[in-house]
Parts: C-alpha cells; structure tokens; sequence
C-alpha cells in the first residue's frame, strides 16, 4: 500500500513538474518574441496644421481607421478587453496629459506605430492592428498624426497591456495572432495615394483599412484573427454571403444601425459605432466595392481577390 502510494506520489510529482516545464516554456517562447527588438526607421511625413486635414484625420480615425475603438473618443485611452487568464488589454493614452505618451512622442514615433507596429523602444506593439494601417494613404496618415497632435491633453493612466496565461499559450499556439510587427513586410515600399470618391477604388481602400482586418483578406468571413475567444465569427461580405439579398439602402442602414434588413441585429463585436459616422458617399463606395468581388464561401480566405 504504502509502495503504491508512492508510485502515485512520483507520477503526481512528474505531471506537475511537466505542467511547470511546459508553463515555463510558453512563457520563455512568448516572452522572447514580446521583446523582440525591432531596428526600424519609420518614413519621414510632413505633418499638415491646416484644419482641414486635422479634420480628415479626425474622420479616419474615428470611422474606417478605428483608433478610438480603443484609445478611446478623446484618445484618453481605455479598456479594450479584460479577462484575466487570456489579458488585460487598455489603448494607451495618446494626449499629452499625465499619464499619457503624447509628450513624449514624436511624429515618427507615431507613424511607427502605425505603420510598423513598432514602439518608441523598439519592442513589438500588443495587439495595435497595424497590419490595417499599411494600407493607409500617405495623407491619412499624416492626417491621423496631425489629429492626434492636435488633441487636449487628458490626465490618466492607463495600465500596460498583459497577457495571461491561456493568452500566452494561445499565442505561442500561434491562435491568438497580436504582434502585428511580426508579420509586416517593414521594408515595403510605402508612398501611396488615394482620391475620395464614389468609386471602387475608394471602397476598395475603406474595406482593406477597415473591414479586412475582421472579415479577411477575401472578406469572406469566418473566425477573427486575434480576436477574443467569445467573438463570433465575421459575416460573409463577398456575393456569395446574405449582401447578394441586400439593397444599396439596406446596407446604408445597417451600417448607421446595426440593424440587418430582416430586423437582425448584429453583435456589438462589428463596430456600428464606427461605420454609422461613415459618409454616405462612403458607403455607396464600399457597397460598389462590394459588388465587384469574387464570390466565396465563408471563413474562405485564400482566393485571389
Ligand atoms: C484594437 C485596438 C487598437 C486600435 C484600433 C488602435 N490601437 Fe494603438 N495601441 C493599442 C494598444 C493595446 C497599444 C499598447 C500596446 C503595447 O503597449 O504593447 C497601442 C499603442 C499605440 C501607440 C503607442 C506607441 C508607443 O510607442 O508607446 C500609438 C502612437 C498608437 N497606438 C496609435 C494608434 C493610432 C493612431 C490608431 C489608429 C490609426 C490606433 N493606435 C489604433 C491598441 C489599438
Ligand atoms: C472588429 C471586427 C469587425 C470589423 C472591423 C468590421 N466588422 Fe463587420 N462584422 C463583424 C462581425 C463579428 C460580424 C457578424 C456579427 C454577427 O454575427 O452578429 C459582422 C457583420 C457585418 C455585416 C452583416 C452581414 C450579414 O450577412 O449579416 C456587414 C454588412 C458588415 N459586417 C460590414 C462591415 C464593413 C463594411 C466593415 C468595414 C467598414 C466591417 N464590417 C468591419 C466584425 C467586424
């Protein structure tokens, strides 16, 4: 008995100890890609002051370019996600209050993190999705900069992203994709150019700023990439999904509501508030976009587009 009880012991000892290793080995593998050191040299932008552009960059920034989802309406920051065992995620604060990067960021420092991903001190942003933001035009995003400089500065803190430990295993599991910095080509060549209209190409460029990012490179839909685990899945935007029943004007109003034309109201994770303050003009932009991709079953990401 007693002999038995001490096989017991050693095998009870010998899952812990691998439970312990395999913990310290996510963390170690996790840890080591967090702080990562990125040499990269974000491009030299000319900030505009013109209101104007601080006005584009306001408009961006709070539609199709999304930072207020999580820096929050005045940029003071705020909480994105908080469950302890996956992560606590808060947009920084980017005013020049206490408590906030703004002073202590420069222009470049801002257009590295959007185009790069990348923080001052080189490590790798935490779930900043700036993969979207390679796809801004040059304007844009001297436009963002200009807006974010443009600020009043707000006194508050914001506590520093972490992940916990699903979160991490998820991570090194390669499920829960949040280093965007990762997977940008830092050297692309940047310098792009794009004129608002209603036109293909101006939806075109809205959706891979500001739908891609959740409905997929095809927009066909399916589970979002880095998303938290209890997001639904995005919806199917190609002709192949429920928009080929659609009108121009029900899409209009979905997008300023949240309510689909059968009355359906869709998940808070789409992010109404958002696309209600996108133009009309806008709107009929993305919804000719729309009109002129392949079709492709949901969650199908790898057609050509
Ligand atoms: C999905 C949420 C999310 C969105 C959308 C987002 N950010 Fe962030 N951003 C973050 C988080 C989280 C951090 C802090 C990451 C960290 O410290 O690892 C951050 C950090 C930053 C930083 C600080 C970099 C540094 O050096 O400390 C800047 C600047 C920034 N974001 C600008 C923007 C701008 C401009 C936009 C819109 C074009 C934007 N963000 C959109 C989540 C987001
Ligand atoms: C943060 C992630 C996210 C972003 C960004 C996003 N969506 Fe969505 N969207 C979703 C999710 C998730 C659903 C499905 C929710 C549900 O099932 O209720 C959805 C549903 C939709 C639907 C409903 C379609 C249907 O068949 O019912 C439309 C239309 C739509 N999105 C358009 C857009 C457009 C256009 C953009 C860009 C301007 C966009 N979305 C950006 C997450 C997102």
């Amino acid at each position: 008995m007693r002999r038995a009880l001490k096989v017991v012991g050693y095998v009870a000892a010998g899952v812990i100890a691998l439970i312990l290793v395999a913990a310290a080995a996510v963390y170690g593998f996790s840890e080591a890609r967090y702080r990562r050191h990125y040499a990269v040299t974000p491009r030299a932008i000319s900030v505009p002051t013109d209101s104007a552009s601080i006005a584009r960059g306001a408009h961006v920034a709070q539609t199709f370019g999304g930072c207020v989802e999580c820096h929050g309406e005045n940029l003071a920051g705020k909480v994105v996600f908080d469950d302890p065992p996956v992560g606590r995620v808060y947009g920084k604060n980017l005013t020049r209050g206490k408590g906030g990067v703004g002073a202590e960021l420069t222009d470049a420092d801002i257009v590295r993190a959007m185009e790069h991903g990348v923080a001052r001190d080189g490590r790798p942003l935490k779930v900043m999705p700036s993969t979207d933001y390679t796809h801004l035009s040059d304007a844009d995003v001297a436009a963002i900069v200009a807006w974010v400089r443009s600020r009043p500065p707000i006194d508050t803190a914001q506590p520093p992203v972490q992940v916990g430990p699903v979160g991490r295993a998820l991570f090194v599991a390669g499920k829960l994709p949040m280093l965007h910095a990762e997977r940008i080509d830092h050297a692309r060549p940047m310098g792009m150019t794009v004129t608002p209209g209603v036109t293909v190409e101006y939806g075109r460029y809205i959706a891979a700023v500001g739908c891609q990012g959740c409905h997929g490179q095809t927009l066909a839909g399916g589970p979002i990439e880095g998303g938290a685990p209890d997001w639904p899945p995005a919806a199917n935007l190609t002709p192949a999904g429920s928009l080929k029943t659609w009108t121009a004007d029900g899409f209009t109003r979905f997008l300023r509501t949240g309510v689909r034309p059968n009355g359906a109201p869709v998940s808070p994770v789409m992010p109404i508030r958002e696309t209600s303050r996108l133009t009309d003009d806008e709107i009929r932009a993305l919804w000719l976009y729309l009109q002129t991709i392949p079709a492709a079953p949901r969650g199908v990401q790898t057609a050509a587009r």
